[in-house]
Protein backbone atom coordinates (compact mmCIF):
# COMPACT_ATOMS: atom_id res chain seq x y z
CA UNK A 1 0.00 0.00 0.00
CA UNK A 2 1.61 3.25 0.81
CA UNK A 3 2.63 2.56 3.96
CA UNK A 4 6.16 1.28 5.08
CA UNK A 5 7.49 0.51 8.33
CA UNK A 6 6.55 -0.96 11.52
CA UNK A 7 7.59 0.97 14.49
CA UNK A 8 9.40 4.12 12.18
CA UNK A 9 6.11 4.16 9.98
CA UNK A 10 5.52 6.06 6.70
CA UNK A 11 2.55 6.76 4.61
CA UNK A 12 3.23 8.96 1.64
CA UNK A 13 0.44 10.35 -0.33
CA UNK A 14 0.08 12.96 -3.30
CA UNK A 15 0.32 12.99 -6.95
CA UNK A 16 2.47 14.68 -9.45
CA UNK A 17 0.15 17.42 -10.79
CA UNK A 18 -2.14 17.43 -7.38
CA UNK A 19 -1.92 20.66 -5.10
CA UNK A 20 0.29 18.91 -2.96
CA UNK A 21 2.58 15.51 -1.88
CA UNK A 22 3.44 14.50 1.73
CA UNK A 23 4.35 12.14 4.25
CA UNK A 24 3.49 10.90 7.45
CA UNK A 25 5.65 9.62 10.21
CA UNK A 26 4.40 7.43 12.72
CA UNK A 27 6.57 6.05 15.48
CA UNK A 28 9.71 8.56 15.59
CA UNK A 29 10.75 9.05 18.98
CA UNK A 30 10.34 12.27 20.82
CA UNK A 31 12.99 14.30 21.98
CA UNK A 32 14.64 14.24 18.38
CA UNK A 33 16.17 17.06 16.99
CA UNK A 34 14.70 18.06 13.75
CA UNK A 35 17.21 19.89 11.86
CA UNK A 36 14.76 21.47 8.84
CA UNK A 37 17.84 22.82 7.18
CA UNK A 38 19.06 19.93 6.74
CA UNK A 39 15.95 18.22 5.58
CA UNK A 40 15.66 20.85 2.86
CA UNK A 41 19.33 19.78 1.55
CA UNK A 42 18.37 16.68 1.31
CA UNK A 43 14.99 17.48 -0.68
CA UNK A 44 17.87 19.79 -2.91
CA UNK A 45 19.65 16.74 -3.71
CA UNK A 46 16.56 15.42 -5.48
CA UNK A 47 14.82 18.13 -6.80
CA UNK A 48 14.50 18.74 -10.48
CA UNK A 49 16.37 21.31 -12.58
CA UNK A 50 19.40 20.30 -10.43
CA UNK A 51 21.72 20.72 -13.32
CA UNK A 52 22.32 20.08 -17.17
CA UNK A 53 21.60 16.26 -17.17
CA UNK A 54 18.67 16.13 -15.45
CA UNK A 55 15.05 17.63 -16.03
CA UNK A 56 14.76 20.54 -16.28
CA UNK A 57 11.46 20.90 -14.25
CA UNK A 58 11.86 23.55 -11.65
CA UNK A 59 10.49 22.17 -8.18
CA UNK A 60 11.83 24.19 -5.12
CA UNK A 61 10.16 21.38 -3.04
CA UNK A 62 10.47 23.54 -0.14
CA UNK A 63 8.50 21.67 2.84
CA UNK A 64 6.10 22.60 5.85
CA UNK A 65 5.77 20.67 8.97
CA UNK A 66 2.21 20.41 10.09
CA UNK A 67 2.53 18.56 13.20
CA UNK A 68 4.64 16.05 15.51
CA UNK A 69 7.41 18.86 16.28
CA UNK A 70 7.30 21.67 18.87
CA UNK A 71 10.61 23.83 20.27
CA UNK A 72 12.81 21.96 17.39
CA UNK A 73 12.23 18.47 18.55
CA UNK A 74 9.59 15.53 17.86
CA UNK A 75 7.30 15.23 20.57
CA UNK A 76 6.49 11.41 19.73
CA UNK A 77 3.42 12.42 17.75
CA UNK A 78 2.64 11.97 14.25
CA UNK A 79 4.97 13.79 11.99
CA UNK A 80 2.80 15.43 8.90
CA UNK A 81 4.71 17.25 6.20
CA UNK A 82 3.73 18.73 2.93
CA UNK A 83 5.35 19.77 -0.26
CA UNK A 84 3.74 21.60 -2.96
CA UNK A 85 3.35 21.40 -6.10
CA UNK A 86 4.74 24.16 -8.39
CA UNK A 87 5.53 23.86 -11.69
CA UNK A 88 2.98 21.20 -13.34
CA UNK A 89 2.49 21.61 -17.13
CA UNK A 90 -0.50 19.39 -17.10
CA UNK A 91 -1.22 19.98 -20.74
CA UNK A 92 2.12 18.14 -21.23
CA UNK A 93 0.53 14.86 -20.96
CA UNK A 94 -3.09 15.45 -22.25
CA UNK A 95 -1.46 13.58 -25.26
CA UNK A 96 -1.50 10.26 -23.04
CA UNK A 97 -4.57 10.86 -21.24
CA UNK A 98 -5.72 8.16 -23.92
CA UNK A 99 -2.62 6.40 -24.70
CA UNK A 100 -0.51 4.17 -23.19
CA UNK A 101 3.46 5.20 -22.67
CA UNK A 102 5.53 2.15 -23.59
CA UNK A 103 7.40 0.54 -20.41
CA UNK A 104 5.59 3.43 -18.23
CA UNK A 105 2.57 2.69 -15.60
CA UNK A 106 0.07 4.50 -17.50
CA UNK A 107 -1.63 0.50 -19.04
CA UNK A 108 -1.30 -1.30 -15.57
CA UNK A 109 -3.23 1.52 -13.70
CA UNK A 110 -5.87 1.82 -16.15
CA UNK A 111 -6.18 -1.72 -16.13
CA UNK A 112 -6.23 -2.11 -12.11
CA UNK A 113 -8.27 1.00 -11.86
CA UNK A 114 -10.85 1.78 -14.85
CA UNK A 115 -9.17 5.67 -14.61
CA UNK A 116 -5.92 7.26 -13.76
CA UNK A 117 -4.92 10.30 -13.20
CA UNK A 118 -2.24 10.91 -16.27
CA UNK A 119 -1.11 14.60 -15.10
CA UNK A 120 2.56 14.11 -14.81
CA UNK A 121 2.13 10.30 -14.06
CA UNK A 122 -0.20 10.79 -11.46
CA UNK A 123 0.98 8.52 -7.97
CA UNK A 124 3.19 6.38 -10.61
CA UNK A 125 5.51 9.46 -10.97
CA UNK A 126 8.96 9.86 -8.76
CA UNK A 127 7.50 12.86 -7.55
CA UNK A 128 6.33 10.77 -4.81
CA UNK A 129 9.96 9.81 -3.38
CA UNK A 130 10.47 13.60 -2.30
CA UNK A 131 7.95 12.46 0.01
CA UNK A 132 10.43 9.33 1.21
CA UNK A 133 13.12 11.78 1.22
CA UNK A 134 11.67 14.02 3.65
CA UNK A 135 10.85 11.35 6.21
CA UNK A 136 14.40 9.87 4.92
CA UNK A 137 15.60 12.73 6.04
CA UNK A 138 14.48 12.41 9.68
CA UNK A 139 15.63 9.05 9.77
CA UNK A 140 18.76 9.84 9.31
CA UNK A 141 18.65 12.32 11.79
CA UNK A 142 17.49 9.04 13.85
CA UNK A 143 20.84 7.27 12.52
CA UNK A 144 22.79 9.99 13.27
CA UNK A 145 22.26 9.77 16.93
CA UNK A 146 23.51 6.33 17.19
CA UNK A 147 26.48 6.80 15.22
CA UNK A 148 24.64 5.19 11.41
CA UNK A 149 25.63 6.91 7.98
CA UNK A 150 24.04 6.01 4.99
CA UNK A 151 26.13 6.95 1.86
CA UNK A 152 24.99 6.21 -1.79
CA UNK A 153 26.60 7.46 -5.32
CA UNK A 154 26.46 6.33 -8.44
CA UNK A 155 28.81 3.87 -9.15
CA UNK A 156 27.27 2.71 -13.59
CA UNK A 157 26.19 4.78 -15.86
CA UNK A 158 25.27 2.31 -19.07
CA UNK A 159 28.68 0.75 -19.40
CA UNK A 160 30.81 3.07 -17.83
CA UNK A 161 31.52 1.66 -14.31
CA UNK A 162 33.37 3.45 -10.36
CA UNK A 163 35.81 1.21 -8.76
CA UNK A 164 34.51 -0.63 -5.97
CA UNK A 165 32.89 2.03 -2.81
CA UNK A 166 36.14 0.81 -0.58
CA UNK A 167 38.72 2.64 -3.23
CA UNK A 168 36.30 5.71 -3.18
CA UNK A 169 36.23 8.54 -0.85
CA UNK A 170 32.27 9.00 -0.61
CA UNK A 171 32.98 12.38 1.20
CA UNK A 172 33.76 13.10 -3.14
CA UNK A 173 30.26 12.62 -4.02
CA UNK A 174 28.64 15.63 -4.17
CA UNK A 175 31.23 17.06 -6.19
CA UNK A 176 30.33 16.85 -9.63
CA UNK A 177 26.63 16.83 -10.57
CA UNK A 178 26.07 12.80 -11.75
CA UNK A 179 26.88 11.87 -8.26
CA UNK A 180 30.11 9.67 -8.72
CA UNK A 181 32.97 10.15 -6.60
CA UNK A 182 34.98 9.30 -8.90
CA UNK A 183 36.09 12.17 -11.00
CA UNK A 184 37.23 10.58 -13.59
CA UNK A 185 34.56 8.18 -14.14
CA UNK A 186 32.03 11.17 -13.21
CA UNK A 187 33.10 13.30 -16.32
CA UNK A 188 32.65 10.43 -18.46
CA UNK A 189 29.10 9.69 -17.38
CA UNK A 190 28.25 13.37 -17.58
CA UNK A 191 29.84 13.07 -21.11
CA UNK A 192 27.51 9.54 -21.99
CA UNK A 193 24.26 11.39 -20.18
CA UNK A 194 24.42 14.72 -22.13
CA UNK A 195 25.20 12.43 -25.62
CA UNK A 196 22.06 10.25 -24.72
CA UNK A 197 20.20 13.83 -23.74
CA UNK A 198 21.05 15.18 -27.50
CA UNK A 199 19.93 11.87 -29.07
CA UNK A 200 16.73 12.22 -27.64
CA UNK A 201 17.14 9.02 -25.26
CA UNK A 202 17.79 7.65 -22.02
CA UNK A 203 20.46 5.43 -20.14
CA UNK A 204 20.17 3.39 -17.82
CA UNK A 205 22.37 3.20 -14.37
CA UNK A 206 23.29 1.68 -11.26
CA UNK A 207 23.22 3.40 -7.52
CA UNK A 208 25.36 2.10 -4.78
CA UNK A 209 24.87 1.99 -0.91
CA UNK A 210 26.59 2.10 1.50
CA UNK A 211 25.98 2.04 5.63
CA UNK A 212 29.05 2.46 7.61
CA UNK A 213 28.65 1.83 11.26
CA UNK A 214 25.73 -0.50 11.92
CA UNK A 215 24.84 -2.09 14.93
CA UNK A 216 25.50 -5.52 15.06
CA UNK A 217 21.74 -7.16 15.47
CA UNK A 218 19.73 -5.14 13.09
CA UNK A 219 16.98 -7.63 11.13
CA UNK A 220 14.07 -10.07 11.78
CA UNK A 221 14.17 -13.96 10.98
CA UNK A 222 12.73 -14.90 8.77
CA UNK A 223 10.88 -13.11 6.38
CA UNK A 224 11.59 -9.20 7.94
CA UNK A 225 15.41 -10.75 6.99
CA UNK A 226 17.66 -7.22 6.65
CA UNK A 227 18.39 -8.03 2.85
CA UNK A 228 15.31 -8.85 2.27
CA UNK A 229 13.67 -5.09 3.93
CA UNK A 230 16.28 -3.27 2.40
CA UNK A 231 15.66 -5.33 -1.51
CA UNK A 232 11.56 -4.55 -0.65
CA UNK A 233 12.77 -0.78 -0.08
CA UNK A 234 14.70 -0.19 -3.05
CA UNK A 235 12.56 -1.90 -5.79
CA UNK A 236 9.65 0.17 -4.22
CA UNK A 237 11.50 3.08 -5.70
CA UNK A 238 10.56 4.11 -9.44
CA UNK A 239 12.43 2.28 -12.53
CA UNK A 240 14.31 -0.07 -10.36
CA UNK A 241 15.02 -3.26 -12.05
CA UNK A 242 17.51 -4.91 -9.96
CA UNK A 243 19.06 -5.41 -6.14
CA UNK A 244 22.23 -7.44 -5.51
CA UNK A 245 24.15 -7.29 -2.10
CA UNK A 246 27.87 -7.85 -0.94
CA UNK A 247 29.09 -10.33 -3.09
CA UNK A 248 25.89 -10.42 -4.91
CA UNK A 249 25.91 -12.30 -8.15
CA UNK A 250 28.96 -12.14 -8.73
CA UNK A 251 29.55 -14.49 -5.73
CA UNK A 252 28.60 -17.49 -7.58
CA UNK A 253 31.71 -17.04 -9.57
CA UNK A 254 33.65 -17.85 -6.01
CA UNK A 255 34.20 -21.28 -4.04
CA UNK A 256 32.82 -21.56 -1.01
CA UNK A 257 36.76 -21.10 0.64
CA UNK A 258 37.14 -18.01 -1.40
CA UNK A 259 34.09 -16.36 -0.62
CA UNK A 260 33.83 -17.21 3.38
CA UNK A 261 34.40 -13.83 6.07
CA UNK A 262 37.27 -15.65 8.34
CA UNK A 263 36.70 -14.02 11.41
CA UNK A 264 39.10 -12.11 13.86
CA UNK A 265 38.93 -10.42 16.97
CA UNK A 266 40.52 -6.85 16.86
CA UNK A 267 40.64 -5.67 20.20
CA UNK A 268 37.89 -7.93 22.01
CA UNK A 269 35.53 -6.77 18.77
CA UNK A 270 34.59 -9.25 16.62
CA UNK A 271 35.37 -8.62 12.80
CA UNK A 272 35.36 -9.92 9.44
CA UNK A 273 38.11 -10.20 7.16
CA UNK A 274 36.31 -9.99 4.12
CA UNK A 275 32.98 -8.69 3.58
CA UNK A 276 31.51 -10.71 0.91
CA UNK A 277 28.40 -11.02 3.22
CA UNK A 278 27.67 -7.28 2.63
CA UNK A 279 27.35 -6.84 6.45
CA UNK A 280 24.43 -9.44 6.31
CA UNK A 281 24.41 -12.97 7.94
CA UNK A 282 21.58 -15.08 8.55
CA UNK A 283 19.54 -11.49 7.61
CA UNK A 284 20.78 -10.27 10.59
CA UNK A 285 23.63 -7.31 10.21
CA UNK A 286 27.12 -8.17 11.57
CA UNK A 287 28.56 -4.90 12.21
CA UNK A 288 30.64 -4.50 8.80
CA UNK A 289 29.56 -2.06 6.11
CA UNK A 290 26.23 -3.16 4.27
CA UNK A 291 26.84 -2.33 0.74
CA UNK A 292 24.33 -2.87 -2.09
CA UNK A 293 24.03 -2.63 -5.80
CA UNK A 294 20.55 -0.71 -7.05
CA UNK A 295 19.87 -0.75 -11.27
CA UNK A 296 17.67 1.61 -12.71
CA UNK A 297 16.37 0.95 -16.41
CA UNK A 298 16.81 3.87 -18.83
CA UNK A 299 13.45 5.50 -18.02
CA UNK A 300 10.27 5.19 -20.22
CA UNK A 301 10.03 8.66 -21.72
CA UNK A 302 11.92 9.69 -24.96
CA UNK A 303 11.72 12.33 -27.28
CA UNK A 304 11.08 10.21 -30.03
CA UNK A 305 8.03 8.49 -31.49
CA UNK A 306 7.00 5.17 -30.52
CA UNK A 307 4.49 2.93 -31.32
CA UNK A 308 1.97 1.77 -28.53
CA UNK A 309 -2.21 1.42 -28.61
CA UNK A 310 -5.05 3.74 -26.95
CA UNK A 311 -7.36 2.89 -24.65
CA UNK A 312 -9.42 1.19 -27.27
CA UNK A 313 -6.95 -0.70 -28.50
CA UNK A 314 -6.42 1.19 -31.71
CA UNK A 315 -2.79 2.02 -33.06
CA UNK A 316 -1.05 5.00 -31.70
CA UNK A 317 2.11 6.98 -32.01
CA UNK A 318 3.68 8.47 -28.75
CA UNK A 319 6.83 10.85 -28.31
CA UNK A 320 8.10 12.39 -24.85
CA UNK A 321 6.62 16.17 -24.57
CA UNK A 322 7.77 18.44 -21.87
CA UNK A 323 10.64 18.04 -19.26
CA UNK A 324 11.77 14.55 -18.28
CA UNK A 325 15.40 12.78 -17.08
CA UNK A 326 17.74 11.53 -19.17
CA UNK A 327 19.17 9.37 -16.89
CA UNK A 328 18.03 9.30 -13.36
CA UNK A 329 20.37 7.81 -11.21
CA UNK A 330 21.62 11.14 -10.29
CA UNK A 331 18.71 12.21 -8.49
CA UNK A 332 18.12 8.52 -7.46
CA UNK A 333 21.25 9.18 -5.09
CA UNK A 334 18.95 11.11 -2.43
CA UNK A 335 16.71 8.21 -2.71
CA UNK A 336 18.23 5.20 -2.17
CA UNK A 337 20.28 6.91 0.90
CA UNK A 338 16.47 8.23 2.01
CA UNK A 339 14.74 4.21 1.81
CA UNK A 340 17.96 3.31 3.63
CA UNK A 341 17.81 5.45 6.15
CA UNK A 342 14.00 4.05 6.43
CA UNK A 343 14.91 0.06 6.69
CA UNK A 344 17.71 0.91 9.59
CA UNK A 345 15.32 3.45 11.56
CA UNK A 346 12.56 0.90 11.75
CA UNK A 347 14.78 -2.58 12.47
CA UNK A 348 16.94 0.25 15.33
CA UNK A 349 13.65 0.30 17.49
CA UNK A 350 12.63 -2.97 16.52
CA UNK A 351 15.38 -4.09 17.77
CA UNK A 352 15.29 -2.45 21.35
CA UNK A 353 12.55 -4.74 21.83
CA UNK A 354 14.69 -8.33 21.02
CA UNK A 355 15.54 -9.42 24.03
CA UNK A 356 15.44 -8.16 28.25
C1 LIG B 1 14.33 10.35 -9.78
C2 LIG B 1 13.47 9.71 -10.84
C3 LIG B 1 13.03 10.48 -11.92
C4 LIG B 1 12.24 9.90 -12.92
N1 LIG B 1 11.90 10.66 -14.01
C5 LIG B 1 11.26 10.07 -15.04
C6 LIG B 1 11.00 10.80 -16.26
O1 LIG B 1 11.38 11.97 -16.39
N2 LIG B 1 10.35 10.15 -17.25
C7 LIG B 1 9.94 8.85 -17.13
O2 LIG B 1 9.35 8.30 -18.06
N3 LIG B 1 10.16 8.15 -16.01
C8 LIG B 1 10.82 8.71 -14.97
N4 LIG B 1 11.06 7.97 -13.82
C9 LIG B 1 10.61 6.58 -13.75
C10 LIG B 1 9.11 6.38 -13.65
O3 LIG B 1 8.56 7.00 -12.50
C11 LIG B 1 8.81 4.88 -13.64
O4 LIG B 1 9.54 4.24 -14.65
C12 LIG B 1 7.34 4.61 -13.89
O5 LIG B 1 6.59 4.98 -12.75
C13 LIG B 1 7.04 3.13 -14.20
O6 LIG B 1 7.46 2.33 -13.13
P1 LIG B 1 8.57 1.17 -13.26
O7 LIG B 1 9.63 1.67 -14.17
O8 LIG B 1 9.06 1.01 -11.86
O9 LIG B 1 7.88 -0.05 -13.82
C14 LIG B 1 11.85 8.53 -12.81
C15 LIG B 1 12.29 7.78 -11.72
C16 LIG B 1 13.10 8.34 -10.74
C17 LIG B 1 13.60 7.49 -9.61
Amino acid sequence: MNNYGTLFRISTFGESHGPAIGVVIDGCPAGLVIDETFIQSELNRRKPGQSKITTQRKEDDTFKILSGVFEGKSTGTPIAIVIENQDQRSKDYSHIENTYRPSHADFTYDAKYGFRDYRGGGRSSARETAARVAAGAIAKLLLKTVGVECYAYVSQVGDLKAPHYTQLDLSKTEDNIVRCPDATTAEKMIALIDQVRLDRDTIGGVVTGVIKNPPVGLGEPVFDKLHAELGKAMLSINAVKGFEYGSGFDGVNLRGSQHNDEFYSDAGKIKTKTNHSGGVQGGISNGEDIYFNVAFKPVATIMQDQVTVGKDGSEAIVSGKGRHDPCVVPRAVPIVEAMAALVLADFYLRNRAARL
